[in-house]
């Protein structure tokens, strides 16, 4: 049997578990999703899931087969120009100007988003025929078709989808120059985005308010998408009760609300970017049931030394926004405050080893990967590529345990995997020099950050902010205010490294208060 036939042969082996899988769980038909009004697949069980994923596998290997190397080539520069036609329909509002029920004449449409009849119909014909995208009628008019109808259905995960199709093709499209200008990937602001449009992205996205909006709004789709369930089962959280643990880039602080719900007692300080932060108290002060109690919100940014002691620091999704040298610099921004037995943990993405997952799973996350490096110059790194990163700032910083996430088709919190590490330093010989950890290259010695400025209690006062009253001013108590001794971090220091600290840290934190976006007071 040659390659083609068995491929059919396993395609139709799984695509009868599919379909058992789907029908033992939810009675309907493959076909019935468009009249259910669904936009996900419906949930599968174990043996379903496995069919699906590899189905989706099977079915891009028969098509290239089917193809050969010229055609499927040739459809690879197609598709990436099929993904324009959609992205011009999406700016020209037609998926909102087509009813969810019924149809729309192409005179009506035309009206209605000021484009020709004529250039309507090619645009919508060939996103109908070569992605799914809308339909025509039977009697010439236009209607939704599964793929077109998200954008009636679920707003918010069409906005993710604009956001994508408005830069991710773009962005990559600039990867050739971006490794020409910049070989060794040192300059963190040399990518993709910021040659296309100008930017980086998140500079980018401040000063084009609506994308902002857009890119919000899809952020805070996929937070809600994540489901409380990944992230309460992927770690023992009950080993965090009586303790604190900071969340680094924590959002609007959904993981910590699952975190505290798993494991009451645990204390979260949730840190993000000023206006972030802002937008999170505003937010979340108009909700009764966000655990107040337990989670407050602090403006920090990762980059700076992290002013708080804490039991466990929790970077959920960050990392892989960031090149080396960017996680570096987030990596050693803790160590003035790390106490032995800190712990760090990463939930992440990680890339498995070339050839050893299944190829569907490690096909989605070489997906991510690029656009990861794309959009941010982020990467998503193996698990060889963590430890080296991370021992790469402090050999102090242990690696202590690792939890592969599920291997899928598709992405979603469960494929999350979980890194820790403790911070362990090794004793100091009496007598011998104290050797403080070589700061890398992203960071001066005079930038060797910090002493804690802030303590607990503190923060946890910026949580019952009045957001209709108050412009969500988390408050921070100023270094002088602060305990300046943090033990197991201030004895490895001499008096005069201290005094630098100590400079930079009322250094940086007078910078958050006099940024202009910043809402920090400090009392
Ligand atoms: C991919 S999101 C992950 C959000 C959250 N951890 C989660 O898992 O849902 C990355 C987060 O990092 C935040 N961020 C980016 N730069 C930051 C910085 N310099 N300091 C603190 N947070 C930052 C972003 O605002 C965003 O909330």
């Amino acid at each position: 049997m040659c390659q083609i036939e068995s491929l059919a042969l396993t395609v139709s082996i799984q695509s009868q578990l599919l379909s058992k899988a789907w029908h033992d769980n939810e009675v309907h038909s493959l076909s019935s999703c468009a009249s259910k009004n669904r936009t996900t697949v419906p949930k599968l069980d174990a043996a379903g899931e496995q069919a699906r994923n590899q189905l989706i596998a099977s079915l891009r290997h028969l098509e290239q087969l089917v193809l050969g190397p010229k055609d499927a080539m040739q459809s690879l520069y197609y598709r990436s120009a099929e993904a324009g036609v959609v992205q011009a329909l999406c700016q020209l509002e037609v998926p909102q100007s087509v009813p969810l029920e019924g149809s729309i004449s192409y005179t009506d449409l035309s009206t209605k988003v000021g484009v020709s009849e004529d250039r309507l119909k090619h645009l919508i014909r060939n996103a109908a025929v070569c992605s799914n995208y809308l339909r025509e009628t039977e009697n010439g008019e236009v209607a939704h078709s599964p793929n077109s109808s998200i954008w009636q259905l679920d707003p918010m995960m069409a906005n993710g989808m604009e956001v994508m199709l408005n830069h991710l093709p773009s962005s990559s499209f600039k990867l050739g120059e971006v490794c020409t200008r910049d070989p060794n990937d040192e300059q963190e602001k040399v990518d993709g985005f910021s040659l296309a449009r100008g930017a980086p992205l998140f500079e980018y996205l401040e000063t084009n308010p609506d994308q902002g909006r857009r890119f919000a709004a899809h952020m805070r789709a996929q937070a809600a998408q994540s489901g409380d369930e990944a992230i309460q089962e992927c770690y023992d959280w009950d080993s965090v009760k009586g303790k604190t643990l900071v969340d680094c880039g924590g959002s609007f602080g959904s993981v910590a609300t699952a975190i505290v719900r798993k494991a009451p007692g645990v204390k979260c300080i949730v840190q993000d970017l000023p206006k972030v932060i802002n937008s999170a108290i505003a937010v979340t002060a108009k909700n009764p049931n966000f655990p107040h109690d337990s989670v407050s919100f602090q403006a920090h940014s990762f980059l700076e030394p992290q002013p708080i002691v804490a039991d466990l620091y929790l970077f959920r999704m960050v990392f892989h926004n960031w090149c080396d040298q960017g996680a570096r610099r987030i990596i050693k921004a803790l160590l003035p405050v790390l106490k032995p037995g800190a712990r760090v943990i990463a939930i992440e993405y990680v890339m498995p080893p070339i050839g050893s997952a299944p190829i569907y799973a490690e096909l989605a996350t070489r997906r991510l990967d690029n656009v990861m490096y794309s959009l941010m110059k982020g990467k998503v790194r193996e698990l060889e590529e963590f430890k080296d990163l991370f021992a790469s700032v402090d050999t102090n910083l242990k690696f202590k345990s690792f939890r592969q996430g599920e291997l899928k088709a598709t992405h979603d919190p469960k494929c999350h995997s979980v890194l820790e590490w403790v911070y362990d330093p090794e004793p100091v010989v009496a007598g011998e020099p104290v050797v403080v950890a070589e700061p890398v290259a992203a960071m001066t010695k005079a930038e060797v950050p910090s002493l804690p400025v802030l303590d607990v209690a503190a923060v946890a006062t910026t949580q019952h902010v009045d957001a209709e009253n108050e412009p969500s001013t988390p408050v921070l108590s100023s270094p002088s205010e602060s305990s300046t001794s943090s033990p197991g971090v201030v004895e490895v220091r001499d008096a005069q490294m201290a005094r630098e600290d100590k400079k930079m840290a009322d250094i940086s934190v007078q910078e958050i208060r006099q940024s202009p976006d910043s809402p920090v007071h400090l009392s």
